[in-house]
């Protein structure tokens, strides 16, 4: 069997240049604009970001103003109920936009119309979506909209479970000094609430120079705050020749010269090594920061979660980052109201929260995704029940933030300036190394820079200083 995984051809990457260029001759001298509406996690901003490159490449030019966009590309996600009503809800209205001018090019990708049920639903009653495509299939864009314009058929993906990886496809990054880098795609685990290994296929990873080349690239073009992507960073490589691992990516990385930092999103706790936290304490790089999703704090619903980790599990890889991380910031990510999740289990949740004094955590109220196991499982929580425990985490928790914004007063810190704050002209907002927000005030614009601030002032969100 072979396992490796798939890249695709530079055959089909030039057949893929050929529509480029022809697309490219039936616009040009139209001055076409093309909007691109965004929704989930970072993985799809960093799908939209390549999307946005295509469509340059095709010669359209950007617009934030999406009533006079000729071409529309709704980039969605399904992790959570509400992300597929927005989307649906985004694509409606689109619907006038077609109808205001019949030319306008409509498709929409990602990880809801990667289930079949959604993909029917656009075929049947958005007739107006030109094509429609999941996750694996982006570097074909430039052949749906070649054929949108010629008025062909619409345009209906059904993505593979083993998509290959495109390398070489253009991008147009949102920030000019925050960057995102995928090194794997798609997710193996199958936790049992989870919708993204049915829409995002099987874990495959990039190969190891092409990562490096793409982070020395952004180095030299001065970013400063890059993210390494991928659903389960902690298997990086296990797929690739040679099995390099996260921990050895890490290491190469660490040997770019530059002043920068390195984020990782997400590791899953049954994968982190101790060779991993070795890596991140040697490195100077490595953002003092970790972000390592809880899900719950009892054993028993973590064991139905399929999550592979326990509670002493858990604690003991906390233990070991702090030991060898002094003042490392911690996030993580909490479901509260996952089925049978009773009184008692929820209260482990909140003796976890309370011991590892987590910096911030993203709590979500459980969603059931049709296809997943926890879907059709007995004893799903209500909807009030869901709402007060929720609550009743984020005030745990917000005292908790607090305390620890408040123990940083006094103390300077360094922080990646990212512009000004909306309201005020000569405040700025910044963000440590561990992505702690930090408003200051200043007469010259230092954004895209990394500079000390002394912290005077905190709240539960924002922490206050003085350059
Ligand atoms: N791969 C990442 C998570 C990606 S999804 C990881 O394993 O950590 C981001 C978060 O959404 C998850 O950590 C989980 O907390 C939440 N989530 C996923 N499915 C959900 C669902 N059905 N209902 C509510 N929250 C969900
Ligand atoms: Fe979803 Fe679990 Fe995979 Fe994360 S590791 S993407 S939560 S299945
Ligand atoms: Fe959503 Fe897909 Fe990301 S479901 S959270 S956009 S992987």
């Amino acid at each position: 069997m072979n396992d490796n995984t798939n890249f695709v051809t530079p055959h089909e990457m030039a057949i893929q240049a050929e529509y480029t260029q022809k697309v490219r001759e039936m616009i040009k001298d139209k001055e076409l604009k093309t909007f691109v509406y965004t929704l989930g996690c970072q993985q799809n901003e960093a799908d939209s970001e390549r999307i946005r490159g295509i469509f340059l490449s095709m010669g359209y030019t950007l617009t934030d103003d999406e009533t006079v966009a000729d071409l529309i590309m709704v980039n969605t996600c399904a992790i959570r109920e509400h992300a597929e009503k927005r989307a649906l809800s985004v694509i409606g209205r689109y619907k006038h936009n077609k109808a205001r001018n019949p030319n306008t090019v409509i498709g929409v990708c990602g990880c809801m119309p990667a289930q079949e049920h959604r993909a029917e639903q656009l075929k049947h009653s958005y007739h107006y979506v030109d094509f429609v495509f999941g996750t694996g299939s982006l570097h074909k864009i430039p052949e749906y909209v070649y054929n949108a314009l010629n008025k062909g058929k619409r345009i209906f993906v059904k993505e593979n479970e083993k998509p290959s990886i495109a390398e070489g496809v253009p991008v147009v990054r949102e920030s000019g000094f925050k960057a995102w880098v995928s090194i794997m795609y798609g997710c193996n685990n199958f936790c049992t609430y989870c919708i993204v290994p049915y829409v995002r296929g099987r874990e495959r990873s990039r190969k190891i120079e092409d990562v490096l080349n793409e982070v020395r690239e952004l180095v030299k073009d001065g970013y400063k705050d890059i993210t390494l992507l991928g659903q389960n960073v902690n298997s990086y490589g296990k797929d690739l020749e040679g099995k390099p691992t996260i921990a050895d990516l890490l290491k190469e990385i660490s040997k770019i010269e530059g002043d920068f930092w390195i984020h990782l999103m997400t590791s899953h706790p049954k994968d982190a090594s101790s060779e991993l936290i070795d890596a991140i304490s040697k490195s100077n790089k490595i953002a003092n920061h970790f972000h390592l999703p809880l899900q719950s704090g009892s054993d028993n619903v973590l064991k139905r979660m399929n999550r592979h980790y326990d509670k002493e599990k858990y604690l003991s890889i906390v233990k070991e980052l702090k030991e060898k991380n002094e003042g490392i910031v911690f996030t993580t990510d909490i479901i509260v109201g996952f089925p049978g999740e009773s009184d008692e289990d929820f209260e482990k949740t909140i003796d976890i929260v309370k011991s590892v004094e987590y910096d911030s955590i993203y709590t979500f109220q459980f969603s059931p995704r049709k296809g997943t196991v926890a879907y059709s499982m007995e004893n799903q929580i209500s909807d009030d029940v869901k709402k007060a425990r929720f609550e009743r985490l984020n005030d745990v928790q917000n005292e908790i933030s607090k305390a620890k914004n408040e123990a940083m007063i006094g103390k300077t810190v360094k922080v990646l300036v990212e512009g000004k704050s909306k309201n005020n002209e000569n405040i700025y907002s910044s963000r440590t190394e561990g992505n702690k927000i930090v408003h200051f005030e200043s007469d010259k614009d230092y954004t895209g820079q990394f500079i000390n601030i002394k912290i005077i002032r905190a709240d539960t969100f924002a922490l206050y200083g003085e350059i």
